[in-house]
Formats: C-alpha cells, structure tokens, sequence
C-alpha cells in the first residue's frame, strides 16, 4: 500500500501587518526583514480567529471535496493551545459536522506536531487502508512586543487528508530522527506569548538538521543528490536557507548557491507572506512548492521538520503523476490576497487584547470574514460559531 497527502488546504487571518510597518514603528532597517530573515509581511489574526477557526476553515473545502466518509481520526497539531485538557480537534469536528464515529486528538511538540500527526496517520492507514485520516496543523505564533522575535511572528492552519493511494504525494520509509532536551523556544503554561533564545535556537535548529540527516542516511535514505527540492521549517524564510547550507556542508556537499536557491526558491514564497505557522509551516512550503513548480511529477521532495525543545525529523515524499489536478493554487492565493493590511497601532492592540479569565461573558467583536469565527466566551467556555 502507497500511503501519504491526498489532498492540502490552507487557511490564514483576516489581517496582515506589512514588516515595513513594523520596520517604522521601530527603527530597523527595512533590509534586516526583507534581506536578513527573508520576510515581507506577517498574518495577525482578528479578534474572532484563534487555530480553532482558522482550522476549520482550512479543513472545510477538503470535507466539502471528499465528504466526510472514511475519516475515522482527526489529528489537531498545535504549540498554541486554548485548553490544556480539551483538544481543539473536538471544536473542529463540530464545526465540519463530522460522524460522532471519529477519533479525535491533539498534538504537541513545538512546530514538529504536525510531522507526528502525519506520520501516526500513516500508520493507522497501514493497518486500515479503508480509513483515511484528517490532519491540522493549526498555529497563531506570538512573541512579547518589542521582542527580537516580534518580527518573526505569524499565523496559518494546514489541512492534510492523508489516506492509501495518494493524489498528492506518496511519503516514504525511512525517515530520519533526532531529539535533544535544549532549552531554545518554550512556551510555560501561565504564559501566552513564547520565550525564545534566538541565536541559541538557530544553533539548535542546525544540530538537528544534522542529527536528522545523519539517522536518515544510516537507515537507507535516498542520497542527498536524488532530491529536487526541499522544504524546511520556515520559522523565517532565511531560515530554510541556513538549514540547507548546513546540511549540504555536513555531508561534505559544495555549496553552490544556484542549486541552493533551485532547492528552496519556490518553498518560501507563502512563508515570505504569512510568517511563522509554527506546526503549519513546512506543509505552507509543500503548499507553495506544488503550486509553483512546473511539473515535479515523479520527483523525490525532502522533508525537514523541526520542533525546538527539540524534536526534528527528515524523511521523503514523492509527487504522484497527475497530482497538478488536485492542487487549490486559486484558493491558496486568495487566502493571502484577501487579507486586510493593518497600521501598527491596530496590530498592536490585538495583540494586547486578552479574553476574560473570571469566567465572565465576552462578546469578541465580528471583525473575520471567514468562514468560523470565536463568538466568545462565557462561563469559562470557548463558544463559536459558522458566520
Ligand atoms: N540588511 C540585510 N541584512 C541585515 C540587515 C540589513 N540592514 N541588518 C541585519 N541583517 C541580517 C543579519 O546579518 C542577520 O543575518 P545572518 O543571520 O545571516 O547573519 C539577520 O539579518 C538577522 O539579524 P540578527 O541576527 O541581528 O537578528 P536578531 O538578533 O534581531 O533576531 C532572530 C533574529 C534570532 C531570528 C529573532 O527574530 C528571533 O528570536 N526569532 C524567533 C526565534 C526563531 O525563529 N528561531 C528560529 C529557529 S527555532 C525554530 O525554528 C522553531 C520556531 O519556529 C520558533
């Protein structure tokens, strides 16, 4: 049995501050977004989004292809959770209507969930290749005001429908593996915005790179050379870029910058928009890969997840023939160009708002145009609703 993505949907906010915004308000140079990390704009939900809503809608037009048949197991990947209890799969569900005869749960390792999730999905394929199981990778990625990581801020959810007989891409055995207990990125459960060592986070990222490659060449991986493109974990686009560099170097590859660029070029152009997705990101660069490229039909794609803390994973998928039919380019390029772009003072006035921790009701203004949006909450309960 082939198993792997059968069908990518993604979904974003409903407002984007432009880096050159953020650039004004605090003396950088603009060249330090643009050039340095490699970002021109970055998603900021609306008062009524979170990773429920933006779940949901990026699940929806899968649902609305496929229908809901065969879907036994929903698999929500996040690093910014409502609930340390609840999962907010189980709100999507609702959302969708899905059969009450669903599996449902969330995952967590920093921005590596959403590799865990696909990876579980397959093997519950392997043992079922009837079933077929709906993975979301949803996440707002928030760093303190006036922080370094401000900057590298963002947000986007990622629906995968992964089943036997993909129509998208057929992901392979073996995959490479790494964790190391490091302290670069954590978020405390007190806290809503992320603590980050930066340059330690970066240091950490290139450890497992190589740590990944090293386990996916011991068990028989492809070699380097096979692969027509990679797509990395984008926290910032100049990021995939460093990853390659240090992975071409460690397996003792030049450096050749025109191949480089060939390697990611068109992997980043989402990431560029939208920002960090945290668990969403590397799929946002498969997204922008697929509906870029020319014709990939047939080609091995390498895949390298990160989550800090760290857990990192490489392994490949190969692009099945006639995969171009099944792509949402329109769709995908919507999702971007409908946002509403936002001074500074707005942005940072949602990014101030809190929600009530008293249990008082709380009406969040109607500011989305998506599909679902947070309501508000009472009682201590999260309440949405389909606009
Ligand atoms: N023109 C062009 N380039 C410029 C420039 C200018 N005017 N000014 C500076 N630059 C370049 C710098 O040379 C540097 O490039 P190199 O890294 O290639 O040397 C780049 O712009 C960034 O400059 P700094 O290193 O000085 O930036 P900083 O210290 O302010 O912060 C950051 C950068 C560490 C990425 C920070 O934004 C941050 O902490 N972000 C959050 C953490 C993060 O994203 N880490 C990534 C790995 S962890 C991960 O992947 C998991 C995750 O999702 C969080």
């Amino acid at each position: 049995t082939t198993v792997g993505i059968h069908d990518l949907s993604f979904a974003t906010t409903e407002f984007v501050l432009p880096h050159t915004a953020l650039a004004e308000y605090n003396g950088t140079e603009i060249g330090k977004y643009h050039v340095g990390i490699g970002q021109q704009s970055m998603s900021v939900p609306a008062a009524d989004e979170d990773i429920v809503t933006l779940g949901a809608a990026a699940a929806a037009p899968i649902v609305a292809r496929h229908g809901a048949d065969g879907i036994r197991t929903l698999v929500f990947a996040t690093e910014s959770s409502i609930d340390q209890a609840k999962a907010a799969g189980v709100y999507v569900h609702s959302l969708l209507g899905l059969p009450s005869a669903t599996r449902v749960v969330e995952l967590k390792q920093a921005c590596y969930g959403a590799t865990a999730a696909l990876q579980f999905a397959i093997g519950l394929i392997h043992r079922d290749p009837s079933q077929k199981v709906l993975v979301v990778a949803s996440d707002v990625s928030k760093y303190e005001l006036d922080s370094p990581g401000e900057a590298t801020q963002g947000a986007a959810a990622v629906a995968m429908l992964v089943s036997a007989d993909p129509a998208l891409v057929r992901i392979e055995d073996p995959s490479g593996l790494f964790t190391a207990d490091v302290m670069d990125f954590w978020r405390p459960n007190y806290r809503d915005a992320a603590l980050v060592d930066g340059q330690e986070s970066i240091g950490a990222y290139l450890q497992a790179v190589q740590g990944t490659w090293k386990d996916y060449s011991e068990q028989g991986g492809r070699p380097l050379e096979a692969f027509s493109a990679f797509c990395y974990h984008q926290p910032f686009t100049k990021m995939a870029y460093k990853a390659h560099r240090h992975l071409l170097n460690s397996a003792g590859h030049d450096t050749d910058e025109t191949a480089v660029k060939q390697a990611l070029g068109l992997t980043t152009a989402y990431n560029a928009v939208i920002g960090n997705s945290y668990t969403a990101s590397v799929y946002l660069g498969l997204a922008a890969l697929l509906d870029q490229a020319e014709d990939l039909t047939g080609q091995p794609v390498g895949f390298l997840s990160y989550g800090s803390g760290s857990v990192a994973e490489f392994f490949a998928g190969t692009v099945v023939p006639g995969y171009r039919e099944h792509l949402r380019t329109a769709e995908h390029r919507t999702a971007i160009e409908r946002r509403q772009a936002i001074g500074y003072d707005r942005y940072r006035a949602l990014h101030e708002r809190t929600l009530p921790t008293d249990g008082s009701d709380h009406a969040t203004p109607a500011e989305t145009t998506g599909p679902f949006r947070l309501a508000g909450i009472s009682g201590h309960k999260r309440l949405y609703e389909k606009r």
